[in-house]
């Protein structure tokens, strides 16, 4: 199997870390974080309208990674009150947070308005919270019914997503009009079909309804949208599949978006939400060896880690390649998680070195949707985490320890 790595970490320090830190562990190349992001944008250079990129949150929260996002002139896309926090405290300028979420409560869309970000709505009632709490513009999340063929727990544009006011039967038509009466500017509309996307024809397709349906709003109701944020969802190479390069993405706009403006006849902004893309490459779950043990059908190779720190294989079927460091020889085995359960494999039928006690695992491409999906399951601390700047090494996130776990329970005085 061929190894995709594009981080500029090499083994010996991943190793050093493994030793000083302890396993498990998150590592990240912030320089790979620091091109990614470049690469995004430089993708936009000469596109027919004003480019805006907002970094999707949920991928990596981790406030160094924030920052340096932020650094590359990203805004962010948010998901809930704690993200709202996190990109805050990170620098985020409030108009460069746009807040989507598919359920908000009437105190959620009350902070939101106060925080004085971007808000979108993805259903009717919330239009009533965010007018009641104050609210003077309001974005729509539009579901326009588009198949992004990708994994379906991360497809969310299909007729029977819980995503979105769908164009079908005019629900967002008639949310937009709700929300006129209800005296709200309608400053934008946005979509996101899906997540981990190869191919364009889904981003195509959703761009081209999403247009449709701006001429709809301007030529009904004469609204002229400030933005249309057409979401993330770029795909990244975890095998050896064909990903689309933010520049054939970007490219792939180009023509839409230059009809879209003169169909339109005014210029509104496009965003793009990426997530995966800017951080997925970069980060690396390191964990070790405990043993290595032969069954009558197979051999597995039990770590000191397991879906607490990186759900995506069980969640998603995802593969992430797993690699031994330093170690000669060929192993074929499972890399099974510590977790008590049968689920909980990291990598299946895999070829890695002839491992032992103590050897070291690289878990690639875990930068996106790894800490950030990770949990206490089984009583398991979270790993710190750790950014790689060349030779530059930095804990940014200490790892939780054991009676931490335990810190906010209260027991009942007669049980104490
Ligand atoms: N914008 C919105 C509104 C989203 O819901 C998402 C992801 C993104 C942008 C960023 O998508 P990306 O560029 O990262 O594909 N946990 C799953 C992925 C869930 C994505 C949810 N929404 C995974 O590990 O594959």
């Amino acid at each position: 199997m061929v190894c995709f790595i594009n981080y500029m970490m090499d083994d010996s320090q991943l190793i050093e870390i493994a030793k000083t830190h302890g396993t498990p562990v998150y590592v990240y190349d912030g320089d790979l974080i620091v091109n990614r992001c470049k690469t995004f944008l430089d993708a936009f250079k000469g596109f027919p309208a004003k480019v805006k990129c907002c970094y999707a949150v949920k991928a990596n929260t981790n406030l160094t990674i924030l920052k340096i996002i932020k650094n590359m002139g990203y805004g962010a896309d948010i998901v809930s009150l704690g993200e709202l926090d996190a990109v805050l405290t990170a620098g985020f300028s409030r108009e460069d947070i746009v807040y989507t979420s598919n359920s908000k409560s009437r105190s959620e869309l009350q902070a939101a308005v106060d925080a004085k970000i971007n808000i979108t709505v993805g259903n009717t009632t919330e239009i009533d919270y965010l007018a009641d709490a104050g609210g003077d513009k309001i974005a729509f999340r539009v579901n326009p019914d588009v198949d992004a063929k990708t994994h379906p727990k991360i497809s969310t544009s299909l007729m029977g997503s819980k995503f979105g006011l769908h164009i079908e039967q005019n629900l967002a038509l008639c949310a937009v009009e709700k929300a006129l009466e209800r005296k709200l500017k309608v400053v934008g509309i946005h979509c996101h079909i899906g997540s981990n996307v190869k191919e364009m024809s889904g981003f195509i397709q959703a761009a081209e309804k999403m247009i449709d349906f701006a001429v709809k709003i301007k030529s009904l109701y004469n609204v002229e949208l400030d933005f249309i944020d057409l979401g993330g969802g770029l795909g990244v190479k975890y095998k050896d599949e064909q990903v689309t390069t933010a520049k054939e993405f970007a490219n792939s706009y180009v023509d839409i978006v230059s009809t879209a403006i003169e169909k339109l006849g005014y210029k509104p902004v496009f965003w793009f939400e990426p997530g995966r893309y800017i951080v997925a490459e970069s980060g690396v779950l390191l964990t070790a060896v405990n043993s290595v043990k032969k069954t009558p059908t197979k051999t597995f190779v039990n770590v000191d880690t397991g879906f607490n720190s990186l759900i995506r294989p069980v969640m998603y079927d995802a593969y992430h390649h797993i690699r031994s460091l330093n170690v000669a020889g060929m192993l074929e085995c499972d890399i099974a998680g510590n977790l008590c359960e049968s689920g909980d494999i990291l990598g299946r039928d895999r070829v890695i070195g002839k491992v032992g006690e103590g050897d070291i695992l690289a878990v690639e491409n875990a930068g996106a949707y790894g800490y950030s999906m990770s949990s206490n399951y089984n009583s398991k601390p979270k790993p710190p985490e750790v950014l790689v700047r060349g030779d530059k090494i930095d804990l940014i996130r200490v790892g939780e320890k054991i009676p931490e776990l335990y810190l906010r329970q209260v027991m009942p005085k007669d049980l104490i």
